[in-house]
């Protein structure tokens, strides 16, 4: 009979479960309540330290995306898309965490961070450099097969290319929303007027809101609304 109280993993750690996680190291991760200066610590380091791991994921399941798309291999692509939406989901989620941090509170723990901010956050950098190449692998495949984005609307056909570009628009948007909760989360902490450890005023954050790494798919909503039954609501037209 199996003896399930032997454990059978090499590597650190008192049983399989804590050698195949690392929970060892992973939870010296954070700072000891000897170290910090506020209990809160621990909460601000959390929803940081987690946001990175799920966008090593996200930015993971977008890499392997973009390698399918000159192959054609579009429901693959559109699928791992998707799960790295959810993955941007997920860490738009974790930032409710923030809510439980004091904006006075906050000043202690502002003392400690020298000019370390988001705005180098690691994984955040290289979701960034993946979304771009992307848009760039998405517009090579369309190019080469001269691919209509409006008509693929217009036909309402469940083809894998209108199955890609919806995940693409909800990955953009994903991002996007993350961007918003984040600003409201400055906000909230610092105040519009504030200056951030790495010199940025929170209220510029909010121009980024809009920043788009598939700016041709969002323009087919307005070419579609130009040259839909409401064609007269368009600017252009006006
Ligand atoms: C109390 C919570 C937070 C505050 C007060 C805050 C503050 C700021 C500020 C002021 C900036 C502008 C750059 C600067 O001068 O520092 C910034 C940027 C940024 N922060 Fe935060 N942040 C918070 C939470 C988070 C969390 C949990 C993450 C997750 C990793 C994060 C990631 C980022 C990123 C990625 C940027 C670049 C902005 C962008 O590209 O949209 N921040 N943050």
């Amino acid at each position: 009979m199996r003896n399930y109280e032997k454990q059978i993993l090499d590597g650190e750690g008192k049983d399989d479960y804590a050698r195949y996680m690392r929970t060892d190291a992973l939870l010296a991760l954070q700072r000891t309540p000897e170290e910090v200066v506020h209990r809160d610590e621990l909460l601000f380091q959390i929803v940081h330290q987690s946001t990175e791991l799920w966008l090593k994921l996200a930015v993971s399941d977008l890499t392997e995306a973009t390698a399918r798309v000159p192959d054609g291999d579009l429901l693959p692509a559109a699928e791992l898309l998707q799960r790295s939406a959810l993955a941007i989901h997920v860490i738009t989620e974790h930032l409710e965490m923030l809510r439980h941090l004091s904006p006075w509170d906050f000043q202690t723990i502002r003392t400690i961070l020298g000019h370390g901010s988001g705005a180098d956050s690691p994984g955040w950098r290289s979701l960034h450099k993946a979304g771009h190449g992307m848009a760039r692998a998405f517009a090579v495949f369309a190019e080469s097969r001269g691919l209509d984005v409006a008509e693929l609307y217009r036909a309402r056909r469940a083809t894998p290319e209108l199955q890609l570009v919806e995940a693409m628009i909800e990955w953009d948007e994903r991002v996007s929303i993350w961007r918003v909760r984040h600003y409201k989360v400055l906000t909230r902490v610092l105040g519009n007027q504030s200056i951030g450890t790495q010199g940025t005023q929170v209220d510029t954050l909010a121009k980024l809101i809009e920043y788009k790494f598939f700016p041709q798919l969002w323009e087919v909503r307005t070419e579609l609304t130009a040259t839909g039954p409401m064609g007269d609501y368009h600017l252009a037209d006006s």
